[in-house]
């Protein structure tokens, strides 16, 4: 049975006293029965308090962003073991604002991906196209090459701490959201590419989440689909109540 997970992106938001808000209030009406995986990722400076906070909590937390060495003089930056000795165990990579905001390559993806899995972290292996991909249905061709060249390298076994996020950039804060359909579509076409490279069982088993102005009012019709077993939310992880919708619509 796939894990199904609601991870929450918070990227450039949240001091600390906002930081600490957000989560009391997720931890006073988390659900406590559901088997879901809830994530959170707030920015950097609060990961540690984050940790703290949610020790108890059925609640995960997870960087935004790592470097891909282990040390050295790259100011500014975050390494693996930094993330791992705070309690950091999740790490989100290759997010489309590390792509086009930063000029994240694929093959710098990949080489942090083999950073943060031989540190025993997780990945949240973010991919998708732009419009003008789609506008000139290139969008598979896209998504392919994404995880060829920035995941495909990786062992058989790593799979059990990759977790994918398919987002399609158009879809990202702009409201747009990907229908349910389209959601659906490329999910079994990314399940079958992975099937195709490594196999039914690793396939079947890796969690694809959707990610792209998912919302309380959205959430379900999406989350319904058969190859989408979750979301990774921007805005709407901002807001309690929304983002709590948006796990109990799962
Ligand atoms: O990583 C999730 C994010 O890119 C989606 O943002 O605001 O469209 O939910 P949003």
């Amino acid at each position: 049975m796939r894990q199904k997970i609601v991870a929450g992106n918070w990227k450039m938001h949240k001091n600390a006293e906002q930081t600490e808000d957000l989560l009391n209030e997720l931890i006073a009406e988390i659900p406590t029965e559901s088997d879901t995986q809830v994530i959170v990722a707030p920015t950097f400076v609060n990961l540690a308090s984050a940790v703290d906070h949610l020790e108890f909590i059925s609640i995960d937390v997870a960087a935004q962003n790592m470097h891909q060495a282990e040390s050295g003089a790259f100011t500014g930056e975050i390494s693996a073991e930094m993330l791992t000795n705070i309690g950091v165990k999740i790490v989100i990579l290759g997010h489309s604002e590390r792509r086009a905001l930063f000029h994240e390559t694929d093959a710098l993806i990949a080489n942090k991906v083999s950073t943060a899995l031989a540190h025993e972290m997780k990945v949240i292996f973010c991919f998708g196209e732009e419009l003008k991909d789609r506008q000139k249905q290139q969008h598979f061709n896209v998504v392919q090459n994404q995880l060829h060249d920035g995941l495909f390298h990786i062992e058989d076994a790593a799979w059990k701490n990759i977790i994918l996020a398919y987002e399609p950039v158009w879809a990202i804060g702009t409201g747009e959201t990907a229908s349910a359909e389209q959601a659906q579509e490329m999910h079994g076409f990314i399940r079958e590419i992975i099937r195709k490279n490594f196999g039914a069982t690793i396939a079947e088993d890796v969690s694809i989440l959707y990610g792209g102005s998912v919302k309380p009012e959205n959430a379900s019709e999406i989350f319904s689909k058969p190859d989408v077993d979750g979301g990774l939310i921007g805005g709407a992880a901002l807001n309690a109540a929304d983002f709590l919708a948006i796990i109990n619509a799962i």
